[in-house]
């Protein structure tokens, strides 16, 4: 078939080869529409979403060296906080589509293709723009740069059928495990030093994940101001379990603390989603419940095929949780049976693995609906 169609187009007929340049592209056109339920994902969050764009960045809070990459095609240290790939990676396998590109490499070159997809998620980003301040692009900066791509697909594309566009497209949000970390870190230092000080008044911890939800409104109202209609929110995971929080118990426990808060922030942030799925007919979304999902793994990691649930696999020092993961650093030989990359990071596996049951899995881990259905829409 190609061969003979080869033969008939000859470079001497220009008709022909418009007609041919046609018909490729409308099989292009039809094998694409075929191919993915959304016509591209656009990516806001932290360093479980970064494909790189830290990288561009001046900051402590890197990831393009080794042995970040290790398991990534070419063992390309990319800037992604993993051994390979980070769960935007399969979500844009699941459906179809290449991973969308970081906002920071796609918005330097000369003629940038918003259309596709764009990532802005940055490690260290938390929902407070406090939260690792000039390390790493806010959420709300991030917004800031959506709201620049929002103008330029209008420009492009002309209002009508970019809001189409952008009605039909998956917004994938992952943010709130860092501001959880600084917090449940810099307590777990106040509290060694002054035992028990404090008499309660007001729930402290309540009304931190009062102020994180205050915010994280404000800014899922902008996003859908700037045309977000299919919202997939990745919910913060047990981070009190990652090694480096572990590491602060003398019994290697999980912070329940910090567990504790992860949910409460999921909790609330499910509610704010309803509010607003409630309040916007056209809005839809779906919650990834990551807290109860990863902690299956660490609960039970036999059952789900990992040997090591608590230590990291590249780092230094105790359970390799003292120092990240860097050129010096020691690393494991089998990626496969540990649930942790690094002291904050899951493996590729733990990756590949949470965004299967978000993309197909069901209530109460993913709800109301399952990215899968999220994504017919
Ligand atoms: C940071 O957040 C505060 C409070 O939400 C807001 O007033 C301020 O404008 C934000 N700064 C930036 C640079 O976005
Ligand atoms: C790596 O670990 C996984 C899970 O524990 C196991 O199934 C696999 O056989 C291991 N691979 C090697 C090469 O040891």
């Amino acid at each position: 078939m190609a061969a003979a169609a080869a033969t008939v187009v000859t470079p001497s007929s220009p008709r022909s080869m418009a007609v041919a340049a046609a018909i490729i592209a409308f099989f292009f056109a039809v094998t694409a529409a075929a191919a993915s339920p959304v016509p591209a994902i656009y990516v806001l969050g932290d360093s479980l979403a970064d494909v790189g764009n830290n990288n561009h960045l001046v900051t402590l809070l890197k990831a393009d060296f080794p042995h970040n990459g290790i398991d990534y095609p070419g063992q390309k240290a990319t800037g992604r906080f993993s051994n390979g790939k980070n769960s935007v990676d399969f979500l844009a396998e699941n459906l179809g589509l290449a991973t969308s590109p970081p906002y920071l490499a796609l918005s330097s070159s000369s003629n940038p293709n918003y259309a596709n997809g764009v990532n802005f998620a940055s490690g260290g980003a938390g929902v407070s723009n406090l939260t690792n301040k000039d390390q790493c692009i806010s959420f709300d900066k991030q917004i800031d740069y959506f709201a620049t791509v929002y103008a330029s697909l209008v420009q492009s594309l002309g209002q009508a059928q970019a809001t189409a566009h952008l009605a039909k497209s998956l917004f994938a949000i992952t943010i709130g495990s860092n501001d959880i970390i600084h917090y449940a870190k810099s307590n777990s230092a106040a509290n060694t030093k002054q035992a028990s000080a404090s008499g309660a008044a007001a729930d402290p911890s309540q009304q931190f994940v009062d102020a994180l939800i205050h915010m994280l409104t404000g800014q899922l109202q902008r996003l859908y101001a700037l045309g977000a209609r299919k919202v997939l929110f990745l919910g913060t995971g047990p981070v009190g379990c990652c090694p480096s929080l572990r590491e602060l118990s003398p019994a290697k426990d999980c912070s329940a603390e910090a567990n504790g808060i992860s949910v409460r922030y999921n909790a609330a942030a499910a509610s704010l989603l309803g509010a607003m799925a409630a309040r916007y007919a056209d809005m839809h979304y779906a919650l990834f419940d990551s807290s109860a999902a990863l902690l299956q793994y660490i609960d039970h990691p036999a059952a789900h095929g990992f040997t090591e649930a608590k230590a990291a696999c590249c780092g230094l020092g105790d359970m390799n949780a003292k120092i990240g993961c860097t050129p010096l650093s020691f690393y494991c030989d089998n990626r496969t049976s540990h649930v942790f990359w690094d002291f904050y990071h899951p493996t590729e596996t733990t990756a590949r693995m949470l965004t299967s049951t978000a993309f197909d899995g069901s209530a109460p881990l993913i709800f109301p609906m399952n990215i899968r259905q999220l994504s017919a829409i």
